[in-house]
């Protein structure tokens, strides 16, 4: 029985796949912060919980050796959990900025290090992160969840040199927007946006994106049966997107002045332009 590990599973994508990969057949060692609250996953009979924040190096691992004594190696790494911050960085805390790198960025390192032993022992497997398709393009207001994500694609890529002779491959999920909790409690604004010199900019922004982003978003079983091919393909691919093919592809149709000067369409109205330096 093949075994994979997941982090941020008490939710959305992490749950959809926990939930996917025990169907098939797999166990699934679905890691959270509070196991204590969850209900569903715990009716599933080769699902076993384990308590795991990826912002605490100690409860990475503890979560590590209580799931080494449980299986004693890993197919399967899912980097999931995930946070993000809507604002302009000059309105964003420190505390939104570490919270946003924490998660996304130090998290998916010190966790994927700590499992790297568990997957070499195995003779091999996969780490799969998710990153998103903004991590492979920039859109106005959230550039700390961008930076994180275009590191963990770096992560990732960087990372599969070393772990390829112990046939360890490192792979990315790129989904465009996804029906999940994340766009209520995952996702933090800046306060005071409204009255600030950015206010007019967020509201224009907001009025294009919202509505058109939210009917657009596919269900998390869709990303979870991408993660399962990702897993199980046996191919030499790195990058899986998810509903997002064509918004990528129409990014690389143009130069990034061109992106950045269509996205200011957006965030600033017609007929300004990013030419004023
Ligand atoms: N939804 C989308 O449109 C979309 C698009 C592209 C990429 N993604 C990526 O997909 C991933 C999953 O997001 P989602 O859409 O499934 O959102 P979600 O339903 O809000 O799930 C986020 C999960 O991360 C967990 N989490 C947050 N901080 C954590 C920490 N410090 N330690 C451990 N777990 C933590 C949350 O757990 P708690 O229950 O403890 O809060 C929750 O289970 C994220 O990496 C996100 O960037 C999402």
């Amino acid at each position: 029985m093949k075994t994979i590990v997941i982090t941020g599973a008490s939710s959305g994508i992490g749950k959809a796949t926990a939930k996917y990969f025990a169907n098939q057949g797999w166990q699934v060692a679905a890691t959270m912060r509070n196991p204590a609250q969850e209900t569903e996953l715990t009716a599933l009979k080769n699902v076993k919980l384990f308590q795991l924040d990826v912002t605490d190096s100690q409860s990475i691992a503890k979560a590590y050796e209580a799931i080494r004594m449980e299986y004693r190696t890993v197919d399967v790494l899912l980097n999931n959990a995930g946070y993000a911050l809507f604002g302009p960085l000059e309105l964003s805390t420190e505390d939104q900025i570490r919270r946003a790198y924490d998660t996304l960025l130090l998290g998916t390192t010190l966790v994927t290090r700590q499992f790297i032993p568990m997957l070499r022992e195995n003779g091999g497997g996969s780490i799969i992160s998710l990153s998103s398709v903004g991590g492979v393009l920039t859109l106005p207001l959230t550039p700390t969840y961008h930076a994180a994500k275009f590191a963990v694609e770096g992560l990732m890529e960087g990372l599969s040199y070393e772990l390829y002779p112990f046939n360890i491959a490192c792979k990315l999920i790129e989904p465009g927007g996804v029906q999940t909790d994340f766009w209520g409690r995952s996702l933090d604004m800046t306060k005071g946006v409204v009255d600030s010199p950015y206010g007019q900019n967020a509201a224009n922004y907001l009025a294009q994106m919202t509505v058109p982003a939210s009917e657009n978003r596919v269900q998390s079983e869709m990303v979870a049966q991408v993660i399962y091919q990702a897993a199980t393909d046996g191919k030499r691919k790195w990058r899986y997107t998810v509903a997002a093919a064509d918004f990528i592809k129409y990014r690389r149709s143009m130069s990034d002045e061109e992106w950045i000067d269509t996205m200011m369409k957006n965030y600033m109205g017609e007929g300004q332009s990013t030419n004023k330096q």
